[in-house]
This record gives structure tokens, sequence and C-alpha cells, in this order.
């Protein structure tokens, strides 16, 4: 029996207390285990991403998977010096807390990618984004959301590391100019599954009140 074209384009409410619970199980990942991702799933969670929303449609995603051992070091030692810097401006039983806080997987996930926004992508033919030339970076989020949710219903865990200084990672990688660094993504099998943010279970930051971020003009 073949599905008609606008039933496979519903979803039921099944589908969507499912979507539901992977939106509230989703986690930034920071403990992984070591073993491998099947590449076919790596190439099926960059596949759902590439079906993200973009202004224009310029796509402007750019994905580079960082195998060098090489590379992958001066990425750990780019993190491990702006964490310390960012220790640095902790005092007292905050500056504990940091220092406590794990927030980078770099050395047990086995997949990392850097992630790049396009600043003149031919796609797209520059519309939408004469005013705000920015929305090629958000578009850029926006497939990046989606890889990290695409990953999750798979079991796969993924960690955003913005504790980096872009020009390091952009130089390492010999990317071309005109790709701004949006994020350096640690992917692999999480050691946990949690509903809980790690940094609420620290103690760091909880979720708060949504009702305190919703206006009505
Ligand atoms: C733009 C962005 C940058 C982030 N950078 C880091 C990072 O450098 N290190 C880290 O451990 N988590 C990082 N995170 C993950 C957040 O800490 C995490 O999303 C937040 O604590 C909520 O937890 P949850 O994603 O598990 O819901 C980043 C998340 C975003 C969206």
């Amino acid at each position: 029996m073949t599905t008609a074209p606008e039933a496979e384009g519903s979803f039921g409410e099944q589908f969507i207390e499912e979507f539901d619970r992977l939106l509230r199980w989703r986690r930034d990942v920071r403990r992984f285990r070591t073993d491998p991702v099947e590449p076919r799933l790596i190439q099926e969670i960059v596949a759902a991403a590439e079906l993200a929303p973009s202004v224009g449609n310029s796509q402007p995603w750019r994905w580079v998977e960082v195998r060098s051992p090489e590379l992958r070091a001066v990425v750990k030692s780019t993190f491990a010096r702006c964490n310390a810097e960012a220790l640095e401006g902790y005092r007292g039983e905050r500056a504990q807390q940091y220092a406590s806080l794990k927030l980078a997987g770099l050395d047990q996930a086995p997949v990392h990618l850097a992630v790049f926004s396009e600043d003149h992508p031919q796609q797209g033919h520059g519309l939408g984004r004469r005013t705000m030339p920015e929305t090629l970076a958000y578009s850029v989020v926006t497939a990046i959301s989606s890889l990290w949710l695409a990953a999750r219903a798979r079991g796969i865990g993924v960690g955003w590391i913005s504790i980096v200084e872009p020009d390091e990672v952009h130089r390492a990688l010999g990317v071309p100019p005109g790709w701004r660094f949006v994020a350096y993504l640690c992917i692999g099998y999480p050691e946990e599954v949690n509903s809980v943010p790690e940094l609420e279970r620290a103690g760091w930051q909880a979720r708060t009140d949504p009702e305190t971020r919703y206006f009505i003009r």
C-alpha cells in the first residue's frame, strides 16, 4: 500500500508526543564513550541538518570533519587556553565551581565536526541578507539544531564547544577566508542519558521559568 503524499506530510499525535520527548531529552554531551559511530549514521545526521531552513535558501553551512590527530591537538590546546582564561574571570565559590565543570568531550568523542558559515554563498543570490547578513550564521545554527536532534533520536550525543579561539580553529583547518567559524561539535555515544542539563545538575545554572521570557505587545 502506498501512502498518499498529503499523509506523508502530516504527523500523528504519537509522533508529536515522541518529538516533544526528544526535545526534552536532547542534551549537550561532554561525556562520551570512545567506541566509533558508524559513518552511515554521521551521514544521516548531516543529511538531516541539510534540510534546515536558511536565508534565501542559501545553505551557508560548511562541515569539516576533523580526523587528523594533529589538528585535534590544536583544538584541544585552544580549548585548554580559553578555558583557563575563562576561569580567571571568576572568583571564590564560582571559580571553584567553574573549575569542576566538564565543558568539552574532546578526548573521548570519536567524531569531531567543525561548522562554518560561508559569508558570500552563491546560493540564495543575496535574498534576505542585505539588511541582516548575520542571518547566514543564524541559518547555520538552525542546521546544527537539526543535527543535534537527529543525532539524539539515533542515540548519539552532540556537544557544542565555543570555548576556543575562532581564528585559531580557522587557521588550523585551513578553510577559505570567507568561512566564519560557528561551532566545534563533539559527536559520539553518550556515557549516560539524562533529561536535565548537566549545568543544572552541577548547580551552575538551572532552567528558569519560560513565562519570564514571553512578552505580548
Ligand atoms: C552556542 C552554544 C555554545 C555552547 N558552548 C558550550 C561549550 O563551549 N562547552 C559546553 O560544555 N557546553 C556548551 N554549550 C552547551 C550548553 O552549555 C548547554 O546547551 C546548556 O547548558 C543547556 O544544556 P542542554 O543542552 O543539555 O539542554 C553550548 C551551547 C550553545 C547553544
